[in-house]
């Protein structure tokens, strides 16, 4: 069987992941999450992987760079990439919700602000609950915008709750479920289908 390359998001569920993978049965000595290292290589030399943001993994996945990737649904909703998703690996847990200061319901009819760092999840879901949007794109601490004034609403990623809680906002609905997903570009399945499904079955086995 040939190598197949692998994009792993960093960040929060990068350690899990990892978990993941050696526990079927792909070690990859030289990885701990500190190192500066952006290629690691499987025991076996099955597996090349490269860790790279979160954000950007669905980019090497679909341009063929990377055969697969596991990364958050978060980031597979907003880049709206041309990929397979073929297998959940339920870690990453979270959610995405709608969170205001003062528990404002959202009127139909009525154009609201919204801050995210999610602008085409947040275009999609108020299309599709026909509310006119003004999104607020940022980077980041988006709790912020509704307590400094800058939008009414924020979509973001809640995972235990604490930081909408500890900045006095409440959850006014839930959007999505989010967890981390193993992605698959299309050409590579074609041709490395046997090394691509082996991967699978492994996780797979795991996951039971
Ligand atoms: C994420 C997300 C929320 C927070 C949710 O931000 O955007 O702010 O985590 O987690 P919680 O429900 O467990 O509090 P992140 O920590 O990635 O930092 P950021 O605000 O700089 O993007």
């Amino acid at each position: 069987m040939g190598q197949i390359t692998l994009a792993l998001a960093k960040g929060r569920t990068a350690k899990d992941s990892i978990k993941l993978l050696e526990k079927a049965g792909f070690h990859f000595p030289d990885f701990h999450e500190k190192s500066r290292k952006l290629v690691f290589y499987s025991e076996d030399e099955k597996i090349k992987m490269i860790y790279v943001k979160a954000v950007d993994v669905t980019t090497y996945v679909e341009q063929g760079a990377a055969d697969v990737g596991i990364v958050g649904k978060d980031n597979i909703l907003e880049a709206e990439a041309d990929v397979y998703e073929l297998l959940d690996l339920k870690i990453g847990l979270c959610k995405f919700s709608i969170a205001s200061l003062n528990k404002t319901e959202i009127e139909k009819g009525t154009a609201v602000k919204v801050a995210s760092k999610y602008p085409n999840v947040t275009r999609n879901y108020f299309k599709k609950i026909g509310v006119p949007v003004e999104i607020i794109k940022l980077n980041g601490s988006v709790e912020l915008a509704p307590i400094i004034g800058l939008a009414d609403y924020i979509l973001d990623i809640v995972e235990t709750g604490n930081t909408i809680r500890e900045n006095g906002l409440t959850i006014i609905t839930d959007v999505d479920e989010i967890s981390t997903r193993l992605i698959v570009n299309k050409a590579s399945f074609a041709t490395k289908t046997k090394e691509i499904r082996h991967l699978i079955e492994r996780l797979k086995n795991v996951l039971e």
